[in-house]
């Protein structure tokens, strides 16, 4: 079914999600998103049907490389997911509610539990190139917020409280997994900066005076709009580089990519675990 651009976004994203369970039969309580050079946990799924984001009404496609615009649906272990195989991002043009668009969607499919994966640079000197950040906060250094606007009540309040955006029972859940995995997975506060330019070594200082861990340009937009929506969130940074002046080396996209594919089998065994053992339903 076509539908008019001027449909309310609540329309719009019931028409998103019923195109995805027409096309997928998915049944999913869980849903990821993959970000950069971390698609490729989604070519392991059992049972995958794959739905390029322009079939899906509503979806806008991603123009960074290594973000391959795909919707999977599928089984880990069994337990049904759908994953996002790349994702969508401020810097590219969008606005916030193209961007988070596909949330909404998973909301109105059932998803209740929503993981969100990004590579991220390194701010605290603590955090190694190839390691984990389990996100227990954000600042949002967007310059935007993903809710303003006319608000629609069937999706959350006016004025969302934002005290616990990121689940403590799922960030105890990875740092546990990650234990018996023996990958170090810390947890941290991620900021998120508009983009495209990295950042200059003078705002990754002050982003480290505000207690920033980590710092990239996604994630923040759609776990708001997640948490407006009443969805528990998980978020999880690869660290694919030292952000600007932690490390002396210029950053580069390609270094993101290839740290990101060099994790890809841990990342892979962590996502596994935490979905087999995500708790999804409490809401
Ligand atoms: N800064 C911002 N975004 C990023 C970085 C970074 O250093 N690395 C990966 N994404």
């Amino acid at each position: 079914m076509v539908e008019a651009a001027s449909a309310s976004l609540y329309s719009r994203a019931e028409n998103a999600a019923r195109t995805i369970r027409s096309r997928t039969g998915t049944d999913a309580r869980i849903a990821l998103v993959l970000g950069s050079g971390l698609g490729g946990f989604a070519e392991d799924f059992d049972e995958a049907v794959r739905l390029p984001y322009r079939e899906i009404p509503g979806f806008v496609s991603s123009t960074a490389q290594g973000h391959a615009g795909s919707l999977v649906a599928g089984k880990v272990d069994g337990v049904p997911v759908l994953a996002m195989q790349g994702r969508v991002h401020y810097y590219e043009g969008y606005s916030l509610e193209e961007v988070t668009f596909p949330i909404r969607a998973f909301k109105l499919l059932g998803i209740n539990t929503l993981i969100l994966t990004n590579a991220a640079g390194g701010v605290d000197v603590q955090l190694s190139q190839g390691s984990l950040m389990v996100i227990s906060d954000h600042l949002n250094f967007m310059g935007v917020n993903p809710l303003r606007g006319p608000n629609d009540e069937r999706f959350g309040p006016r004025f969302p409280d934002l005290t616990e955006v990121y689940s403590r029972e799922l960030q105890e859940l990875v740092v546990e997994e990650s234990r018996a995995l023996g990958i170090t997975a810390r947890r941290g506060v991620y900021a998120a900066l508009a983009g495209p330019s990295y950042e200059t070594p003078a705002e990754i200082h002050m982003l480290r005076a505000f207690a920033a861990d980590a710092v990239g340009m996604s994630t923040v937009p759609e776990a708001i709009v997640a948490r407006h929506m009443g969805m528990k969130v998980l978020g999880i940074s690869c660290i694919t580089n030292m952000a600007a002046g932690i490390s002396a080396t210029p950053i580069n996209h390609e270094e993101v990519m290839e740290t990101g594919e060099r994790v890809r089998e841990m990342f892979t065994q962590l996502l596994r675990r935490i979905i087999t053992k995500a708790p999804t339903s409490l809401t």
